[in-house]
């Protein structure tokens, strides 16, 4: 059982850009690049930094500039891979002004929190989007296109597969080199996962999928399994379980980056991050944000020796 599961994978990082979107407090530019500064000492590499979406609907990361430029001059930070959110050319001016080397443009799939979460149509947020991604491509920077709610937004029921794997289409036609399909309310359940990912790897090589889980129901860690089992490599996750989309209510935490972490190496799957060192990330972000974060690892380390975490999995 679970053969040949042992190329390494990819933990694509969302806790400063997800994680903090959805805080009622403000967190302070000096204080995510310390989030950030952690995140890297744990080995990830790949992280989504912050978001340039309009400061009136998002204040929590109004300071994206600040904090990318900050990223870029500190010691401890400034080798990292940073991405940002970005809906909009205006958007895009802001990322180009910063450095940035990857923008994410998402779309739902889902009309009804597309309308909450870009106060646009689909086909309009689409239309929108070709001009920015296309702009992005010539200048160089990479674009990840992210499909919300590929699962479902009230339910795994009420999102046709069929509009998920369009909107992908679409993102990798206008110039997206990878897509990132995101259970943003957490309804997925692993059979439906099978059936959305397999969809996906008809048209498109599991290289360029990621999956976004957030775990409002538990059952993120079993759709990563599937996604697994069949072929990708790369998963969004979330320090502690931070997380959720304001435009979608009841979104609860992604997946915990330390839960994914320690299935991962549980199974003999490499990550190149270092577990003990997350788990101090944990700590930190639960400080910086000011209570306890929901992650089962963190929590678990909390009332448990460190060694308890390590796994036989060496870091590579
Ligand atoms: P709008 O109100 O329709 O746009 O918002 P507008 O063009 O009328 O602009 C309103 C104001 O915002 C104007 O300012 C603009 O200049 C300004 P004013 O004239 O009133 O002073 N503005 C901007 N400012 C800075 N940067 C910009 C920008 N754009 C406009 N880029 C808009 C449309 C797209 C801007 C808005 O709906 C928005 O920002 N939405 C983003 C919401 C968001 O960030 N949601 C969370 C992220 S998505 C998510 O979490 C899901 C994900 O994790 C995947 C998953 O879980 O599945 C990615
Ligand atoms: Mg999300």
């Amino acid at each position: 059982m679970f053969d040949g599961l042992g190329d390494a994978v990819t933990v694509y990082e969302v806790s400063p850009r997800d994680g903090l979107q959805n805080e009622s407090a403000i967190v302070s530019t000096a204080e995510k690049v310390e989030l950030v500064q952690a995140l890297r000492a744990a080995g990830l590499r790949r992280i989504e930094a912050t978001s340039f979406v309009s400061p009136k609907w998002i204040p929590q990361l109004a300071d994206a500039e600040a904090l990318l430029l900050a990223l870029a001059a500190d010691d401890l930070a400034r080798d990292g891979e940073y991405s940002a959110l970005c809906p909009n050319s205006r958007g895009l001016q802001r990322a180009r002004d910063t450095g940035v080397a990857e923008i994410v443009v998402f779309v739902s799939a889902s009309a009804e929190h597309n309308q909450k979460n870009l106060n646009s149509s689909i086909d309009d947020s689409l239309a929108r989007l070709r001009e920015v991604v296309q702009e992005a491509r010539q200048t160089g920077l990479r674009v990840r296109g992210c499909v919300s709610t590929a699962w479902g937004f009230r339910s795994e029921q009420d999102v046709d597969l069929r509009e998920s794997a369009r909107i992908g289409r679409a993102l990798m036609d206008m110039g997206c080199t990878e897509l990132s399909l995101g259970d943003t309310t957490g309804v997925a359940t692993p059979r439906k996962t099978h059936d959305v990912l397999s969809c996906f790897l008809a048209e498109h090589p599991a290289v360029t999928l990621s999956m976004h889980m957030h775990d409002t129901r538990g059952t993120a860690l079993a759709n990563v399994l599937v996604g697994l089992e069949l072929g990708l490599r790369s998963f969004d996750a979330a320090i502690g379980g931070l997380g959720g989309c304001p435009y979608a209510p009841g979104a609860a935490g992604n997946l915990a980056t330390e839960d994914l972490v320690y299935m991962l190496h549980g199974m003999g799957i490499p990550s190149g991050i270092d577990l003990d060192k997350l788990i101090e990330a944990g700590k930190v972000a639960a400080r910086l944000v000011g209570h306890p974060l929901p992650g089962k690892v963190h929590r678990a380390s909390l009332g448990t020796p460190r060694t308890a975490h390590s796994t036989a999995q060496p870091v590579r």
